[in-house]
């Protein structure tokens, strides 16, 4: 039976009435319909629209239907189920008879899917922060290893600075953490129960919400019933964090790409995730970055789909919002793929610290490092830039590097410049100079890996609790 067919003279177009289903995507809903269903079975109960005998054979229902799904796939091929709340009707009532009738006593679709998203939204973040935990461990563990090796660290693509290999790797993690942080900061406001906002006006029945909202492990409930059957913000938050680690993790990839051509060298790709030329015998490509950067695009894609899709729609349920669930089901999937391959591909690479630290050396990367030189010796920095990009243009026509230079040209360029000038711009010397917490010296680079692996393990820690309370 149809959910609502009774004011219809006419049956609906076949064509119509297959296109306008939603089943073929939201049973992946179906847990947390089961969940909310059976905490508003228990509220009825509570209203007195149930009797006990029957709240139990609701619940044993609702609890079947579960199992059978988990049992057989094929139990969710249902080609009449208009959306996961007929669908659920119905097996309910084939079940246990009319009394399936009861459970949408009060209630309508429009709170429960608001609920079931939200409950969605919250285990994927749990997971993602999990994935996100594990890949910050690797690139934790893949910095210790660096040791002291530096690393031309680059600005507009051209070598700007030398610093700790671990220093770059580090990077990484702070962007990932940011994304667990954004993430958290989304389940937090998330966290509140639609049940019982109704259609758009309330529950028409006395339905206790706080009760409800503690079932399913909400933190309350939400304020508004029209803003709660309509709002998919914390959707278009999800999707909004998802497509900024999406960018981070493009830019890792990237980056990785760049590193791994013949022309940096800095990195051996790993076979394990790399795939070869069907044509050119030689080539080791790196797909797995490559597919990380394309498949960054969708993500993308997703959250303007989902925020275009709200955006003209007056207040409050429109059918519009049906079209908002496969973009959160896509965005999720994706990074819930790709993060751990990500962190198995960068578990597995061989960097090539030799050649990384070769590069360091030369570039001119000590410049900055030379002016500071003059202005420790009193001489105006502008004026010391100025002279240090002097001897940088002698060393060019003369094709050396700084420490090359004989003291008789640099004294042309200022008397400031002693003996102790060709100790100042060696690599150890110009890598130590920022001596300071927070600084980028290997000693404070040590520092920053146990303070970093601390912040891993907190997020690793609170992870553990929330999934045990979610799902408890
Ligand atoms: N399948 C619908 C959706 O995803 C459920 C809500 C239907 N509500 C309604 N008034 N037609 O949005």
């Amino acid at each position: 039976m149809k959910m609502w067919s009774g004011r219809f003279r006419q049956p609906l177009d076949p064509d119509f009435e297959r296109w306008q289903r939603s089943f073929s995507f939201d049973r992946r809903l179906l847990r947390y319909e089961l969940a909310a269903s059976s905490a508003h079975a228990r509220a009825l109960k509570d209203a007195g629209v149930l009797s006990s005998e029957e709240l139990i054979s609701i619940l044993q229902g609702l609890q079947q239907i579960g199992e059978q799904a988990d049992a057989s796939p094929s139990f969710l091929n249902d080609d009449e189920a208009e959306d996961v709340h007929h669908f659920v009707e119905k097996q309910l009532v084939a079940l246990i008879g009319e009394t399936g009738y009861k459970l949408h006593s009060g209630r309508s679709r429009n709170e429960q899917i608001a609920a079931d998203l939200r409950l969605y939204v919250r285990t994927a973040i749990d997971q993602l922060r999990h994935e996100l935990a594990e890949l910050c461990a690797v690139l934790g563990d893949r910095a210790e290893q660096a040791g002291d090796t530096a690393m031309p660290a680059y600005t507009h693509l051209q070598r700007a600075e030398p610093v700790l290999a671990s220093h770059w790797l580090l990077a990484y993690v702070e962007m990932f953490l940011r994304d667990a942080e954004r993430l958290a900061d989304c389940r937090k406001r998330l966290n509140v129960s639609p049940l019982g906002s109704g259609a758009v006006a309330g529950a028409t029945l006395p339905l206790d919400r706080a009760f409800m909202a503690e079932t399913l492990g909400f933190d309350g409930f939400t304020a508004n019933s029209i803003d709660a059957t309509s709002d998919r913000d914390f959707a278009m938050e999800f999707v909004g964090a998802l497509s900024i680690l999406a960018t981070h993790l493009s830019r890792w990839a990237e980056e990785m790409i760049l590193f791994s051509s013949q022309e940096y060298g800095f990195l051996g790709l790993p076979e394990a995730y790399s795939t070869g030329s069907s044509a050119m015998p030689q080539k080791k490509n790196p797909d797995l970055l490559e597919l990380v950067r394309g498949k960054s695009s969708r993500v993308l894609g997703n959250a303007v789909a989902l925020m275009v899709a709200v955006k003209g729609l007056p207040l409050a349920y429109n059918k519009d919002l049906q079209e908002t669930q496969e973009q959160l089901f896509d965005s999720s999937d994706t990074l819930l793929q790709m993060l751990p391959l990500v962190a198995g591909w960068m578990k597995a690479v061989d960097f090539h610290f030799d050649r990384m630290q070769q590069a360091a050396q030369s570039g001119f990367m000590n410049a900055w490092a030379a002016a500071t030189y003059l202005v420790k010796r009193g001489g105006p920095s502008r004026l010391a830039h100025e002279r240090i990009g002097k001897a940088v243009q002698m060393c060019i026509e003369r094709g050396c590097e700084l420490k090359d230079l004989p003291l008789e040209h640099l004294q042309s360029l200022s008397p400031a410049f002693g003996q102790d000038f060709y100790e100042s711009v060696q690599l150890l010397s110009v890598l130590a100079i920022h001596d300071v917490p927070g600084g980028t010296a290997p000693a404070r680079v040590r520092q920053a890996i146990s303070t970093t692996r601390k912040k891993i393990d907190l997020l690793r820690e609170e992870v553990r609790t929330q999934e045990t309370h979610a799902h408890a």
